[in-house]
């Protein structure tokens, strides 16, 4: 069945401003948390795990579903880093920057991402293939340094396994 979000739909222009497959992420996690406290947070993590990102026009839609200002919907996707508001690249590398890591390597791992890359955190490469993120413990603290690509945890981490991971990573695309 489809989403049923808002009332005036088809008349609506608030609406049109996102492609459909957007509009039917927006209407489905309004449609599953709209009536939850703390309502925002539920539906702005839905519509990312769906989309990868929560579009920018989608907080004008959120907003009104959910009798808030656009600001405030704004202000919430923009105050967590974990919110992106443009899609993710095709893989997403997130390096743990704690302090169990930061003691054998990982800032040096950090510098060595950013530059090999030309990114910085929450950045995407110029080819769409990777973006870099940062991560806060990867509960994997004994074998430092430590990442992720997509769901894949990696161990003890050196720039030269970083680059060898990443030739893998974007080698191993179709
Ligand atoms: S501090 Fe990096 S995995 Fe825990």
């Amino acid at each position: 069945m489809e989403p049923s979000l808002p009332e005036t739909r088809e008349h609506d222009p608030l609406t049109s401003i996102l492609p459909p497959e957007q509009m039917a992420a927006v209407a489905a996690a309004l449609d599953a948390f709209a009536a939850e406290p703390g309502a925002l947070l539920e539906v702005l993590h839905a519509v990312q795990q769906r989309l990868g990102h929560v579009p920018p026009a989608a907080v004008a839609v959120v907003a009104r579903a959910l009798n808030l200002s656009r600001a405030e919907v704004h202000g919430v996707l923009t105050f967590y880093p974990d919110f992106r508001q443009t899609p993710p690249g095709r893989h997403v590398v997130r390096l743990c920057r704690a302090e169990a890591c930061q003691a054998v390597g990982a800032r040096a791992l950090e510098a060595h991402a950013r530059r090999a890359l030309g990114v910085d955190f929450h950045g995407t490469t110029t080819d769409g293939s990777v973006t870099l993120e940062a991560a806060y413990c990867l509960g994997n603290c004994a074998c430092g340094p430590s990442l992720l690509i997509d769901e894949t945890l990696h161990a003890r981490v050196s720039p030269s396994r970083f680059d060898a991971l990443m030739r893998q990573a974007r080698g191993g695309e179709a």
